[in-house]
């Protein structure tokens, strides 16, 4: 079998993950942050050093500015909900995943005003210019997506931020496509909220992600509840992290995401960036030249994430997937990937596209035997139709 969904779960996890989740529940299953017995402070020190360890990934300034929330998505909505009020303006890239689209547009339905700006014409960046351009004196927050999750193009940040910092805006960042991939310093990038995964690169369990908050952002709870300290107080107490981690945590989910970073950090994140970058530049380079194939990012001069999309003529993106899965055992991502919007800005609504997005458990050996499976199927369109007429096109 070759996984090459890693762009919507990582998988496999190290097994130091496996084994840490399992010693943790076994070992450490007291609540953290709740009572002073052993299981619980076993459970406490397990949650604060992982929150170290993201904090060290990204470079923040404290790790008490680490939020952990359910996923990337749960982050997102704390950052954007937590920080604009009625007449804000928002400036955001329309390249966006719809853990971003969603929850803005529920705010534009509460009178939040957002300027929606289009990547280039050639599907690459969004130029710094166009977002200081947009921005107004109502403008509250630029929030931007790192990595689109349909091209994998990375957008430089840092020039956003450099430009959100001038204007004393709030900079956002949707980093699920990047973090633990690719290096974040959210100091020199002047991020000030910061949302990722923790199942997707940091190599973490599913129910995991954060939300870095910096010291400019004074941000709102969007749950309200048992923080086990400060518990005298009726009110939400406005201490970090604790503000906006009330009920217990997914503490086992941490001590697995604390694995999956030290595995990072012992391998070093520019090895596994090194390798993800030479299997993702070989699929791009054996994609471009097979027959009817259009392939969407990878770009030559853009800065790329494990991540591209294609279509085959012919085909529609899911069959290409069902075939892919059925005939080959390989397992990609098919349709629209939560995205509707990137794909209308590359032209590709509604069908979508097929993604191949590797991990580092990924072998040169697998990337040719997928683009060996692609070949054959774009070059057989015609001669496999017991595999085309079992297919149905998800609704
Ligand atoms: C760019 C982007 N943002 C946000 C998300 C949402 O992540 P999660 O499923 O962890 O909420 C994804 C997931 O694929 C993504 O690709």
């Amino acid at each position: 079998m070759i996984y090459l969904d890693h762009a919507a779960t990582s998988w496999p996890k190290p097994e130091s993950v496996y084994q840490t989740m399992d010693r943790f529940l076994r070992e450490k299953g007291g609540n953290p942050g709740r009572g002073s017995h052993s299981l619980a402070t076993a459970a406490t020190e397990t949650v604060e050093e992982t929150r170290r360890l993201v904090a060290r990934l990204i470079n923040a300034p404290e790790a008490k500015r680490v939020i952990f929330t359910l996923n990337c998505t749960d982050a997102l909505n704390l950052g954007l909900k937590g920080s604009l009020r009625p007449r804000d303006h928002v400036v955001t890239s329309s390249i966006g995943h719809n853990s971003l689209v969603r929850p803005l547009k529920k705010l534009e339905q509460q009178n939040v005003k957002i300027t929606r700006l289009p990547p280039s014409p050639e599907l690459g960046v969004l130029s710094a210019r166009d977002i200081e351009e947009a921005i107004t004196s109502d403008t509250k927050v630029v929030v931007v997506t790192h990595a689109s999750n349909v091209t994998g193009v990375i957008q430089p940040i840092d020039e956003y931020g450099a430009v959100a910092r001038r204007h004393n805006i709030i900079f956002m960042v949707d980093a699920a496509q990047t973090a633990g991939k690719h290096p974040i310093d959210v100091q020199a990038a002047n991020i000030d909220l910061l949302a990722f995964s923790g199942h997707k690169g940091p190599l973490g369990p599913p129910g995991t992600g954060v939300l870095y908050v910096g010291n400019r952002v004074n941000l709102d709870s969007l749950r309200e509840g048992g923080t086990g300290l400060y518990s005298e107080r009726e009110e939400q107490p406005d201490v970090l992290p604790y503000r906006y981690e009330s009920g217990t945590l997914n503490s086992v989910g941490i001590s697995g995401l604390g694995a999956g970073l030290k595995y990072i950090f012992t391998e070093g994140l520019e090895r596994i960036r090194a390798h993800e970058r030479s299997l993702i530049d070989r699929l791009i380079e054996g994609l471009s030249s097979m027959p009817g194939l259009i392939l969407y990012g990878g770009k030559e001069g853009y800065q790329q994430a494990p991540v591209t999309s294609f279509t085959i003529e012919g085909y529609e993106p899911g069959e290409v997937g069902a075939i892919l899965d059925q005939a080959f055992n390989i397992k990609v991502r098919t349709g629209l990937h939560c995205a509707a919007a990137a794909h209308k800005a590359i032209g590709t609504y509604p069908l979508g596209t097929i993604r191949l997005s590797p991990g580092y458990f990924n072998t040169v050996e697998e990337i040719e035997r997928t683009l060996q499976a692609l070949d054959k199927i774009a070059r057989s369109y015609k001669q496999l139709p017991q595999l085309r007429t079992g297919y149905k096109n998800p609704k």
